[in-house]
């Protein structure tokens, strides 16, 4: 496990993490989903326990084992992630967006599997989407004074580049920091590494080279940690 400088700096803190990727049933027997592993999410719940918090994790669709000393609810849909962290955020002092939620799902579930139909035809799938739950959180603000922290894996585009695409995200999210992952190079998804940006909201940023994601958390924590009202 990774070391850090902050001790039990997070004592007498709840936060919550949310880890994974949402699922959105089109049948019984298959959904939308994404490739999110849930690692980075569940490397932030161990080192926020390791420095003293109490932690929920609302985790979607991870199949790693549960981190010691840690809460952990379990959801599938992004409806269901935003019922969990927005219950839980209401006693929180820090809500980091890990989970990459599904961010459309079908307008119709059907309650018996779909068929294949004999003239070789494809169904059509008409989406809604989901709500924002990270938006939410950033202007309802559960609890005043919470750092509320968001994720985002961008490729630059004709549009911007990495870093100009992620300061738009941040504002309008509303959120107080925004984790930047770079994946114009290739996959995160799945990866034991990470590299990322801490974009803050009064205009810092704050480089991470490229390190195991429980080095990007206790990070991230430490940026979370240096904006909480004292207690
Ligand atoms: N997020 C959320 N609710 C959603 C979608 C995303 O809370 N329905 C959160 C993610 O957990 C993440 C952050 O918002 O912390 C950014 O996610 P991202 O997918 O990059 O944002 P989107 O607004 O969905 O933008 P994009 O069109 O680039 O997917
Ligand atoms: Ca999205």
């Amino acid at each position: 496990s990774t070391t850090h400088s902050g001790g039990l700096d997070l004592t007498g803190r709840h936060v919550v993490v949310s880890a994974g990727g949402t699922r959105e049933r089109l049948d019984p027997v298959r959904f939308l989903g994404n490739r999110s592993s849930g690692r980075q999410g569940y490397a932030l719940a161990r080192a926020a326990a390791a420095r003293g918090a109490e932690v929920t994790l609302v985790a979607a669709n991870v199949t790693l084992p549960d981190p010691a000393g840690v809460k952990v609810v379990r959801v599938e849909s992004t409806a269901e992630l935003r019922d969990a962290v927005l219950s839980a955020a209401a006693a929180a002092d820090a809500v980091v967006m890990a989970a990459a939620p599904a961010d459309f799902r079908p307008v119709h579930r059907s309650e018996t599997k779909i068929k294949k139909a004999e003239d070789g035809s494809a169904p059509s799938i008409t989406l809604e989407q989901n709500p924002d739950i990270l938006k939410e959180l950033s202007s309802e603000r559960p609890r005043p004074g919470a750092v509320i922290v968001g994720f985002a894996a961008e490729t630059g585009d004709d549009s911007g580049s990495v870093l100009d695409l992620a300061r738009a995200k941040l504002a309008r999210k509303g959120c107080d920091l925004l984790v930047v992952n770079d994946v114009s190079g290739g996959a995160v998804f799945g990866a034991e590494d990470n590299e990322a940006v801490v974009l803050a909201a009064d205009g810092t940023a704050v480089d991470v080279p490229r390190g195991s994601k429980g080095a990007l958390a206790h990070v991230i924590w430490d940026q979370v940690a240096a904006r909480l009202p004292s207690s």
